[in-house]
């Protein structure tokens, strides 16, 4: 089955934008494998916008840039198979691409069988130069309708953005995970207006279609084509967590040949990464702190009783981070406590009853791994 857990991987569009070629693509095949980054579980490297011709050929079909990818569509999807990872691609539910490339508007079932036939296992679907009288919906079932006839498994990535109330349709038109925001920047603001807007749509993500709150800018430090200020390594801590909370896929978006040490680090957190693929599949609940209605708790349910606690702060002051265990659910008089280890220090904090406060500086999170134990 496809996303059972939140799809993993890595993206072009962050960082390279338009200027993506075979040998790229293959060079960032070799470095997650040899990064470990494949063995830690992302395993889509997925081409963006931008690979194709202007025009169509004779039978309609895409065509890719030969100056770009002269190896053609089959060959890269080739390689990037022997390296044990999966192939993506791009298209969209419009008449053009957001890039004004060829979209798939009228030709999904072409489009779904000749990307089958290049090996694709993933297809992320844009919603740029969508004809204003057709309903949005229609375009996503048709377009799953054939991904889900062509002989493969493609993995159906939706990204309209959110629009059209997309988290009452999406899920139910066959897409296995869709893009509920807008487009992410490398810097905080981007980050925490992309994490707060998604308060309230925690209930439409679970297995099999996952809420997409975007491809990360771990690690970009202002590179690329979405650097549009660049983060400190703790404001991408705090990016990262919040994503793994939320259930989100996991789609990197920086350059993985070259990674500093503090972008591995959190990239390669196993703890983390176990959190975001809990087989349970529930996104966190939220629970505001009382010192500071900035600061949120994100409470995510794991699969073998354990919870995941996320405490950020997202205001611009240093704060008390306070979470009463009340309201997540456990009164003093339950008789439990919660055993809490920080999942980016390693410090094992032993159990604590009652309520549990920790002082954040501005854009800083915490976050702990949490085993309920009977108290006496
Ligand atoms: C946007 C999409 C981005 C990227 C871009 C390519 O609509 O949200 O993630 O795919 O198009 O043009």
């Amino acid at each position: 089955m496809i996303a059972k857990t939140p799809p993993m991987g890595w993206n072009s569009w962050n960082t390279f934008g338009y200027d993506i070629n075979e040998t790229l693509i293959k060079e960032i095949a070799d470095a997650m494998v040899a990064e470990g980054l494949k063995d830690l579980g992302y395993e889509y490297v997925v081409i963006d916008d931008c690979w194709s011709m202007r025009k169509r050929d004779a039978q309609g079909r895409l065509v890719p840039d030969p100056e770009k990818f002269p190896s053609g569509m089959k060959a890269l999807s080739d390689y990037i198979h022997s390296k044990g990872l999966k192939f993506g691609i791009y298209s969209c539910a419009g008449s053009l691409t957001c890039q004004r490339f060829p979209g798939s508007l009228d030709h999904e079932f072409v489009d779904a069988k000749t990307f089958a036939e290049w090996g694709v296992d993933f297809l992320k679907y844009d919603y740029c130069y969508k004809p204003k009288d057709i309903d949005g919906r229609l375009l996503y079932r048709r377009m799953a309708m054939a991904l889900r006839n062509c002989g493969r498994d493609i993995l159906f990535s939706a990204c309209n953005w959110g629009y059209d109330e997309s988290h009452t349709w999406m899920r139910s038109a066959g897409a296995h995970m869709w893009r509920s925001t807008g487009d992410i920047q490398d810097n905080w603001e981007s980050i925490k207006k992309i994490a707060l807007s998604q308060l309230g749509k925690e209930c439409y993500s679970g297995p099999y279609c996952y809420n997409d709150i975007d491809m990360l800018v771990v690690g970009m430090y202002n590179k690329g084509n979405v650097a549009l200020g660049g983060c400190t390594d703790e404001e991408y801590k705090t990016h990262f967590s919040v994503w793994c909370f939320m259930n989100s896929p996991l789609m990197i978006g920086c350059d993985v040949r070259n990674m500093n040490e503090a972008t591995k680090s959190i990239l390669k957190n196993k703890e983390l990464i176990a959190i975001n693929q809990d087989p349970e599949g529930r996104q966190a609940y939220t629970v505001n702190s009382w010192h500071n209605s900035e600061v949120v708790h994100y409470i995510k349910p794991l699969a073998n009783g354990d919870y995941g606690i996320c405490s950020v702060n997202y205001s611009e002051r240093r704060t008390w981070a306070h979470l009463e265990f009340w309201d997540i659910g456990l009164p003093t008089m339950a008789g439990y406590g919660l055993e809490l280890r920080n999942l980016w220090t390693g410090e094992n904090l032993g159990v604590q009853t009652e309520s549990f406060a920790s002082v954040l500086e501005p854009h800083a999170c915490a976050v702990y791994r949490a085993k309920l134990v009977p108290v006496k």
